[in-house]
């Protein structure tokens, strides 16, 4: 039985157009959802917008904006860059479609019937920027340290979960491994946060206030708390696909990880649901050391980016040289490095000189030779270890350690000169570009496709990551596949 796999990045606040920290996630998504395709396994890939609140409210009220209106369109904004971007989600949800609204009212209409919710009041500090409660350790100088801003204080009737009751479950969930948390450090922040005591939370805010939002089916007067409603996305996006729960990797950055790691699994376990099986939790872009945030607004725009170095750029260059887990700082320059010396240097001009070469002497046509070794400098087994613990950053420079030797190769037997064995490693570098493409194409979907069309050749699945496949290779040779920019 094909095994399945499923992944999700968390749904992006619909109050501003996609930067390049927001699409970081759904890259690296894309990336390790393509791979798992790859392996033969049965990829269901969620993304999408995050739409209700007071966030969306207040900003679609200084736009003037009727608050659906607003968001359809930062949606749809979304929705186009990440085609933009070669991302291969299969679904995009919108907090604001009807089916996630419909079941959203469903689980709160349960979690009442349980006595989970029950109404209280409350008081505590509240950062709009991070649509999330803050405790005293959480600030510098009494502000969000991430938006430079004094929280509310909020005091008034609501709708509270038993969060409380969920404490010693979740942390021996996390403790013992069945409910993951990676990397370890963060594991390990979560536990002792845990440790120090769950109180029970305010999931309802009263409707004069936040009217945009889903109302609580069992009192009119409050509509939910955007997490629990932005939560129920990673259940509700799969539509009638539910048979692809539990989640089997959640990727998000550190600063929706506390969440992630106590309400969402809690509201799970009071639902009887299983819990996701592993939480991926990566740094920050930062420009100058602060996050790069629309709040901050010290954001870069990945369709500029995208358009001026290409999407297989930005793409390589954001897995390959930010390790994948921490904090990185994003330049310009270091994109364009990568984009003249790895892209167009190392793997464009292996694709060119050998596609020249088999042009040149065998018009394109070359029969099944002999291994000649070449292939003993591929590691799969490491590229797929890598993989499996989203070390992207190490599993690229391992493919990329097999492109230099093919490069190597070509130089030291420099088939332009010596006509002997000409067609033994033309052979060998055409099945290296090949099984390079196999490899690359979850980084750099579009540019495989091109090598694949000079070659002749479909993409296989890893089981083809193997020397001599191809009987007869049929070549037709084609522009530059990545132009360089001085
Ligand atoms: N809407 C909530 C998430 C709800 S999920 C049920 C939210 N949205 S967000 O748009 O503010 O950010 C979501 C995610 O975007 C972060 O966790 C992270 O994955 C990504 N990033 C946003 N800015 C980023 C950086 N500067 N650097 C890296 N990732 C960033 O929180």
């Amino acid at each position: 039985m094909t095994k399945k796999f499923y992944i999700t990045t968390p749904i992006y606040y619909a109050n501003s157009v996609p930067h390049i920290g927001s699409v970081y996630t759904t890259i690296a998504a894309d990336a390790i959802a393509r791979w798992n395709k790859l392996l033969g396994k049965d990829v269901f890939f969620l993304t999408g917008t995050d739409e209700h609140g007071q966030k969306i409210q207040e900003s679609a009220e200084k736009e003037n904006k009727d608050p659906k209106i607003f968001v359809d369109e930062i949606s749809k904004k979304f929705k186009e860059v990440f085609k933009t971007l070669d991302i291969s989600n299969n679904n995009f949800v919108r907090t604001t479609d009807k089916y996630h609204e419909k079941e959203v009212k469903e689980i709160l209409q349960k979690l009442y019937d349980k006595k989970l919710i029950y109404k209280g009041e409350y008081e505590s500090s509240y950062c709009v920027g991070c649509e999330q409660y803050l405790t005293k350790s959480d600030l510098v100088d009494r502000k969000c340290p991430l938006h430079k801003k004094e929280p509310e204080i909020r005091k008034e009737e609501s709708y509270m979960f038993k969060l409380s009751s969920f404490q010693d479950e979740l942390y021996d969930l996390i403790k013992s491994g069945k409910f993951e948390i990676l990397p370890m450090t963060k594991r390990n922040e979560v536990l002792s946060f845990i440790r120090g005591g769950l109180q029970d939370i305010s999931i309802s805010r009263l409707k004069k206030k936040v009217s945009w939002g889903i109302e609580l089916p069992f009192d009119k007067d409050h509509t939910c708390f955007v997490w629990v409603d932005a939560f129920w996305n990673y259940i509700s996006g799969l539509k009638k696909e539910k048979k692809y729960w539990p989640v089997d990797v959640q990727l998000m950055a550190k600063d929706i990880l506390r969440v992630h790691a106590t309400i969402w699994p809690a509201l799970l376990l009071a639902l009887g649901k299983k819990l996701p099986k592993t939480l991926f939790i990566h740094g920050f872009f930062t420009v100058n050391g602060e996050k790069m945030g629309k709040s901050l607004g010290n954001v870069l725009d990945p369709v500029y980016l995208s358009g001026t170095y290409g999407v297989d750029s930005l793409r390589y260059h954001l897995l390959k040289n930010i390790p994948f887990g921490d904090d990185g700082d994003f330049n310009e320059i270091k994109l364009k490095n990568s984009l003249n010396n790895e892209l167009a240097n190392d793997l464009g001009n292996l694709v060119s000189r050998t596609l020249t070469l088999c042009e040149k002497y065998f018009d394109g046509k070359l029969s099944k030779c002999k291994n000649d070794g070449l292939f003993k400098e591929l590691d799969l087994g490491k590229v797929e270890k890598y993989m499996s613990n989203f070390e992207i950053h190490f599993a690229l420079e391992e493919i990329w350690k097999f492109i230099r030797s093919s490069n190597k190769y070509i130089n030291e037997k420099e088939p332009w000169k010596n006509e002997k064995n000409r067609d033994i490693v033309l052979y060998n570098l055409l099945e290296s570009l090949r099984v390079i493409s196999i490899l690359i194409q979850p980084f750099i979907p579009s540019g495989v496709e091109k090598i694949n069309k000079q070659l002749g050749v479909k993409l296989g699945n890893i089981k083809d990551v193997k020397f001599g496949l191809v009987n007869n290779y049929k070549i037709k040779k084609e522009g530059v596949l990545f132009k360089k920019i001085e």
